[in-house]
């Protein structure tokens, strides 16, 4: 690679490494389009807007996602929600996890993993994550006390977890996985899809997601009695039961829950970015792969591994510098050529993905003078863990070194090459 001068850089008054525009939105938000309006126009021309009755013989758009959203990633149950908080939420109830129980969830994520397990009156344990950005197994084990019950692990910007490790941890100590997919829908993990790995596994439809209605969610789950408990918390508590008002038929299938159903019309979008789901994550992984393979080797960078990087969804490039200073002016330089980059981790700019800036769980703020859960009665199989910012040194650190560039399947080969490009003529001056 030649020697690119210090006054070469765009940031310097050099020319521009990446002359493309940058893409304004997200993957399956960019391709909203004929097939999406058909089948949202079939829903109100219906007048079929709630999944369980309207106007006689109209199929439920959220059922017939669900059948498919299942069927595409072979796994036996899936309900859609409104949210992946509220499908997370639902599954740490559906999975029995309730006041007394510590749940062991990964520090760097959105912040929503964690508030549904305290909205499920559970206390939160933050783990470090490793080198891939994802939970960190062996400090899984460092956690667990007797209390725990659960994990929530995070597929973390695309890159699937350590699964082996993980379901190895939760049969040793007879935990509940749930798997948070929010980011990765499409991913695998040894050939095996996101999300059917645990017990539940919860998705994400918001805007910023690979396919996207703007809100939405999705439970898969493989056992039966999990799935009715799950259905019955994310539906008011068994409201829309087979047989409503029948009485339970296995003990725990009844108890209050809350309205996390999805809409039709959110089906109805959602219907039109599954068929679309293929095609962007072949996108993606190809323009990832082009950018990969003109950077892996550059001097002063190192690429984020990755445990299975077949089932990397691809959704950005993360590399790490070898010192958090260095981050700042390799961004700026690399916005100065035309790159939407962004450095992940600065302890004075509060981002809702790093567990240190979570000062609702630090400071326990509740909504009401009791410290539920945090001062909960039944939590006393092990003293109360107190979560604190520098619990997780090595996740901050790893934070502090790395670069994140997003990733769109619309992107071209030209795009791919500047951006590479960009790297290379930034790394050479500043790594
Ligand atoms: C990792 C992760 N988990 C959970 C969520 C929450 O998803 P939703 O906005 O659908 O509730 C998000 C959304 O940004 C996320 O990125």
């Amino acid at each position: 690679m030649s020697e690119v001068l210090k006054e070469q850089l765009a940031i310097n008054g050099g020319p521009k490494a990446k002359t493309t525009p940058n893409f304004p939105v997200w993957t399956g938000a960019l391709e909203i389009g004929e097939e999406e309006k058909k089948q949202v126009l079939e829903v109100l021309d219906s007048k079929y807007l709630f999944r369980y009755y309207g106007p006689a013989n109209v199929k439920s758009k959220v059922k017939e996602l669900e059948k498919r959203f299942a069927a595409k990633m072979g796994a036996p149950y899936a309900l859609a929600t409104s949210s992946c908080t509220g499908a997370l939420i639902s599954a740490l109830v559906g999975c029995g996890v309730g006041p007394g129980d510590e749940v062991i969830v990964s520090g760097y994520t959105f912040f929503a993993s964690c508030a549904a397990v305290v909205t499920a009156k559970a206390i939160p344990v933050i783990a470090e994550v490793d080198e891939t950005l994802t939970i960190d197994p062996a400090d899984i084990e460092r956690k667990i006390t007797p209390a725990t019950k659960a994990l929530v692990v995070v597929h973390m910007r695309g890159v699937p977890c350590d699964m082996d490790a993980v379901m190895a941890i939760a049969k040793k100590h007879n935990l509940k996985v749930i798997e948070d997919v929010a980011q990765s829908c499409g991913g695998t993990y040894k050939g095996k899809a996101l999300g059917t790995f645990g017990d539940a596994g919860c998705f994400s439809f918001q805007f910023h997601k690979i396919i996207t209605a703007g809100e939405g969610g999705m439970v898969l789950c493989n056992d039966e009695r999990t799935y009715n408990r799950i259905m019955g918390y994310h539906d008011t508590g068994a409201c829309w039961r087979p047989e409503r008002y029948a009485d339970e038929r296995f003990e725990g299938e009844l108890f209050c829950g809350s309205n996390y159903r999805m809409s039709e019309l959110t089906g109805a979008v959602m219907l039109a970015q599954l068929d679309r789901l293929d095609y962007l994550l072949a996108g993606m992984r190809r323009n990832f792969k082009r950018i990969y393979e003109q950077i892996k080797d550059t001097p002063g960078i190192k690429c984020r591994p990755v445990n299975d990087p077949d089932g990397d969804v691809c959704v950005c490039m993360m590399f790490y510098l070898d010192a958090p200073e260095k981050v700042k002016p390799f961004v700026e330089a690399l916005k100065a050529e035309g790159v939407a980059a962004e450095g992940v981790f600065n302890a004075g700019i509060p981002d809702w993905h790093i567990y240190a800036h979570w000062k609702h769980v630090m400071e326990e703020k509740t909504p009401t003078e009791v410290k539920c859960p945090y001062d909960c009665p039944h939590h006393n199989k092990a003293p109360h863990v107190v979560n604190t910012p520098d619990m997780n040194p090595n996740t901050l650190e790893y934070l502090s070194r790395v670069v994140h560039i997003d990733i769109v399947a619309q992107m071209t080969e030209e795009d791919c090459d500047m951006v590479a490009k960009a790297i290379n003529k930034v790394a050479t001056v500043l790594a």
